[in-house]
């Protein structure tokens, strides 16, 4: 049987052969990606990308539990790792550690992911001593867009010390990776060079210790919107699309379905199929 990666695992890998993460909200999609990942991330863009939600602010404990397991079932050699939803861990370390327990146990999951710098260090600090390994996620975080005010490049000019300063911190912290997002490339350079954990990329460069993407952003599944940092590796939603007109095409031309998948009245003879 393969050991499954754990967090330490990938703490190890700092500096080494790049990271590869991707996305999964269910069995059958965890399965590819666990085939050829490192990690897979169960993150609240599920709410946006399987759900329809405007953003990830609406995403709740139950929707991240049912993923989460169903993702856990198809995971054998990669990690798994639950985004903690907005609203769960930012009271305080109690209500953080309580939900994080919740993520962990009823899914099996052997880390969590949750947003914020220097102002969820204590928080960081106070799940990594008591159990629940921590990846951190810092730049843009899509939970905070209203205070934010949109999905900007976060830690240009003035702001770049502030990023570096949250990098420090949740490092310091005890979080096992960081996951940089729309980051500028030089200073997730200089962040990637500056800690001891491991950065995770999404819009921050070629310079980081691993990557991540949205899994339907790169296969083409989810069209919504286009960030810049996505790479289209495939159209799965064009490919959908087609399937789906050729076969209501072919259901009105009662062209489906055929002779061969039909059953027939009387048993056919034996060794021929149906
Ligand atoms: O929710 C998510 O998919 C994420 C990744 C993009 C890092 O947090
Ligand atoms: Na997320």
């Amino acid at each position: 049987p393969v050991r499954p990666v754990l967090p330490a695992d990938i703490l190890a890998r700092k500096g080494g052969t790049p990271l590869v993460v991707l996305t999964a909200y269910t069995t059958p999609m965890a399965r590819i990606v666990d085939a050829h990942c490192d990690v897979a991330l169960v993150g609240d863009s599920l709410g946006m990308v399987l759900h329809g939600l405007p953003s990830t602010i609406g995403v709740t404990m139950e929707m991240m539990i049912l993923h989460g397991r169903a993702v856990v079932r198809g995971c054998q050699k990669s990690m798994p790792v639950i985004d903690m939803p907005f609203g769960s861990y930012e009271e305080g370390p109690q209500q953080a550690y309580r939900n994080a327990a919740r993520l962990m146990a009823e899914t099996g999951a052997p880390a969590v992911k949750l947003e914020g710098g220097t102002h969820m260090a204590e928080t960081i600090a106070f799940l990594t001593k008591r159990g629940v390994p921590v990846m951190a996620h810092i730049g843009l975080t899509p939970q905070s867009v209203n205070t934010l005010g949109g999905y900007k490049v976060v830690g240009r000019d003035g702001e770049a010390e502030k990023v570096m300063a949250d990098a420090e911190a949740v490092a310091a912290a005890g979080a096992f990776a960081v996951v940089l997002e729309k980051v500028p490339e030089g200073l997730a350079a200089r962040i990637t060079q500056a800690l001891a954990i491991p950065t995770i990329g999404i819009g921050a460069g070629v310079r980081c210790d691993g990557q991540v993407l949205v899994v339907d952003d790169m296969l083409g599944l989810f069209t919504d919107f286009r960030p810049k940092f996505v790479k289209r590796y495939a159209e799965l939603g064009r490919t959908a699309d087609e399937a789906i007109a050729a076969y209501a095409a072919d259901v009105r031309a009662r062209a489906f379905p055929a002779p061969e998948h039909a059953f027939a009245d009387v048993l056919p003879p034996k060794g021929t199929k149906n």
